[in-house]
């Protein structure tokens, strides 16, 4: 049994459905169901034993301390979080609350519960917080990608959180002896992401006939990474990576974000033979830029290729077709989450922000 946090989210929930395609090893999924969260990314699931679903919060450690006792996990995969930058800006408070204390109170009722495991339990137990190359601030043009003894120098309320995190992630390893690990991945995109970030959006959007709008002057770089191999990642980082360290997950994607925004169009366009005047690029406009904009991710994925012989199986050109396709196809599953909750987060950076 392991225990998922967050995984109703994007990310945690494409690795639970991978997990239980994989592995007959159930999971116990703690989740708050933020606006993040959505049960319906786990519908197929639904009826499945080996997914147990708890709605709860990582920093309630009585209600954590009595999962682990009940279910006994042999480890904890930790994606619960405030994920987006922008609302970071607006509101950093529930960033602090779940990124840091959150994963503080976590860390503590884990390390509890591990004292209590025996020898060979306690040695194959497994603390694995997955975090992001944003905690290591931005690049320039020609500076090399991020390996795993790059300096930490977040930007924002949200990689500052992140990065927070990390440090207590490892002060635990290093200080307790808890048997965890530390992941740092690039941008992804793929299925079931919440669409206030920017592929889901652009694609939410150019259907809607509404703004495609770009921060600044759309030359910020990312490093674009399939979900699935994320995940493929986390299980094999799961399963063989050595406990106190790090890795960096990406694939060698570095895009500007206008050219993402471009192929999003064309990929439409070829798709749904739309819209009916014009071109989804029509839509395409310049908005303020977001303050502390870092320019540009880049991952070195070295360590984890060589070390864990790990490699992404997607291209971009495969994953992107595979994402628009998906997003035509789940229609429903877009206007649910789009809730009230939503159109206010719509109207306060988009609309108050960015003019
Ligand atoms: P997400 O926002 O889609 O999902 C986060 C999930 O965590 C939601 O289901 C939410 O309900 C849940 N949650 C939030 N606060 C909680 C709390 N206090 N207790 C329990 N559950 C809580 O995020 P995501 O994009 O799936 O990211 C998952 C993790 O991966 C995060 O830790 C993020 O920092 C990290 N990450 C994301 C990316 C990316 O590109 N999306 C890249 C690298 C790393
Ligand atoms: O790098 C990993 C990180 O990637 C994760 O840790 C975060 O959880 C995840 O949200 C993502 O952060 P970004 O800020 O890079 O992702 P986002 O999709 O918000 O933005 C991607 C780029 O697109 C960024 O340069 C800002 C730009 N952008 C974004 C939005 C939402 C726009 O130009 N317009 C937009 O409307």
């Amino acid at each position: 049994m392991i225990l998922v946090t967050g995984g109703a989210g994007f990310i945690g929930s494409n690795f639970i459905l991978d997990w239980l395609s994989q592995s007959n090893e159930s999971v116990i999924n703690l989740d708050k169901l933020t606006y993040a969260g959505n049960l319906q990314n786990l519908v197929t699931i639904a009826d499945d034993k080996r997914h147990i679903f708890v709605k709860g919060d990582i920093g309630d450690s009585g209600q954590v301390a009595r999962l682990m006792t009940e279910y006994q996990p042999r480890a904890i995969i930790n994606f619960a979080a405030e994920s987006h930058v922008d609302r970071s800006i607006l509101g950093p408070e529930a960033f602090i609350q779940t990124n840091i204390v959150g994963t503080f109170r976590l860390l503590e009722t884990a390390h509890a519960y591990w004292k209590t495991l025996n020898q060979a339990d306690k040695h194959d137990f497994r603390f694995l917080h997955v975090s992001t190359d944003e905690v290591y601030g931005s690049l320039t043009e020609r500076e090399p990608a991020f390996t795993e003894i790059h300096r930490y120098q977040p930007s924002s309320p949200y990689s500052a959180s992140k990065a927070s995190s990390d440090h207590l992630v490892n002060a635990y390893h290093r200080t307790f002896g808890l048997p965890t690990l530390i992941t740092n991945c690039s941008n992804n995109y793929g299925p079931y992401q919440f669409p206030e970030k920017l592929i889901p959006l652009m694609i939410t959007n150019a259907l809607a006939d509404k703004p495609l709008p770009i921060y600044g002057d759309g030359k910020q770089v990312r490093d674009w990474l399939y979900v699935s191999d994320h995940c493929s990642a986390l299980r094999r980082v799961l399963e063989a990576g050595k406990t106190g360290e790090t890795y960096n997950i990406g694939g060698w994607n570095e895009k500007p974000n206008i050219e993402i925004v471009h192929t999003v169009c064309a990929l439409l366009k070829e798709m749904t033979g739309g819209p009916a005047n014009g071109d989804y690029r029509d839509l395409i406009t310049y908005v303020k830029d977001r303050p502390g904009h870092d320019t540009r991710y880049a991952i070195d994925a070295r360590k984890i290729e060589h070390e864990l012989d790990w490699k992404p199986r997607e291209t971009f050109e495969t994953g992107i077709c595979k994402t628009v396709q998906w997003y035509l196809d789940n229609q429903d599953w877009v206007a649910s989450v789009q809730t009230g909750a939503y159109r206010d987060w719509i109207e306060s950076n988009y609309i108050q922000q960015r003019q």
